[in-house]
């Protein structure tokens, strides 16, 4: 039986993201099984392998299947919460979970990747429509080299590389719906700033030299309303929205 089968997850979940589970060995994409809106707060979706697994602005997200996990959940934030922050809320969450259970540090490289020796072990997509939010989270658990999601912009790795030892998905995915369950109740009650001092510590950007609208700069802190503090070179200081920065470097 597969380690993210319905009856290896289910008395592993501590909260009640993930409550409503459903398991799939192959679709076109976890964000699309739960497109409908009949899917309640919290709703989980779960795949061994993607046909079409979408990555941010357009790209693919490939996998090779039953080595990655690839999962969606269904968020309903208030209407009018600033949802570009939800990428942090998970990323927070996936860096905290796999730090747990993986033994490695991890960093968050905003807006929505986690990084574990600079390398990318988890990325994430947020697809909103209606108030509704379909949170989409690849990890890469047991991949070889060759294995890995082939993206040119960031280097890849799977925590069973990072770790030297194999993972079970399921305590991996149930410790990630965990996390996400504490840290959107704490962006629910109080904003981004009750994740203030995590992603502080956690930020892989701090430093890095990247440019914005083709001007270079070096990256600093996250600011409380989500967005990047660049210094730009001649001094200015702009706050940046996810999308607009490209990374340059990162030491
Ligand atoms: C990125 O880094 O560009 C985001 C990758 C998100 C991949 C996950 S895998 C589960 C869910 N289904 C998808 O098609 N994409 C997300």
């Amino acid at each position: 039986m597969s380690d993210l089968a319905p009856d290896r997850v289910r008395p592993r979940l501590r909260g009640s993201f993930g409550e409503s589970y459903l398991y799939v060995v192959e679709t076109s994409s976890t964000q699309d099984v739960l497109r409908d809106s009949e899917h309640p707060h919290g709703a989980v979706a779960v795949a061994e392998h993607q046909t079409a697994g979408r990555g941010r602005s357009g790209r693919r997200w490939e996998d090779e299947p039953a080595t990655a996990l690839l999962f969606s959940v269904v968020l309903e934030p208030p209407s009018g919460s600033p949802l570009p922050q939800l990428s942090l809320v998970a990323g927070v969450a996936v860096a905290v979970a796999l730090e747990r259970e993986g033994a490695v540090p991890t960093l968050v490289k905003w807006p929505n990747d986690v990084l574990v020796e600079r390398a990318k072990v988890a990325g994430i997509l947020l697809e909103a429509a209606g108030g509704r939010v379909v949170c989409g989270i690849g990890v890469n658990v047991d991949q070889d080299e060759d294995e890995l999601p082939h993206e040119t912009r960031a280097p890849a790795t799977s925590l069973r590389l990072a770790a030297g030892r194999r993972f079970d998905r399921g305590v991996l995915l149930a410790a990630v719906l965990d996390e996400l369950e504490r840290t959107y109740a704490a962006w629910l009650g109080h904003g981004l700033e009750a994740l203030a001092d995590e992603l502080e510590r956690r930020n892989a950007l701090d430093g890095a030299i990247v440019s914005v609208d083709g001007r270079r700069g070096v990256a600093g802190a996250i600011a409380a309303d989500g967005r990047l503090t660049v210094e730009l070179d001649g001094g200015e200081t702009v706050l940046v929205e996810s999308g607009e920065v490209e990374i340059q470097a990162t030491d």
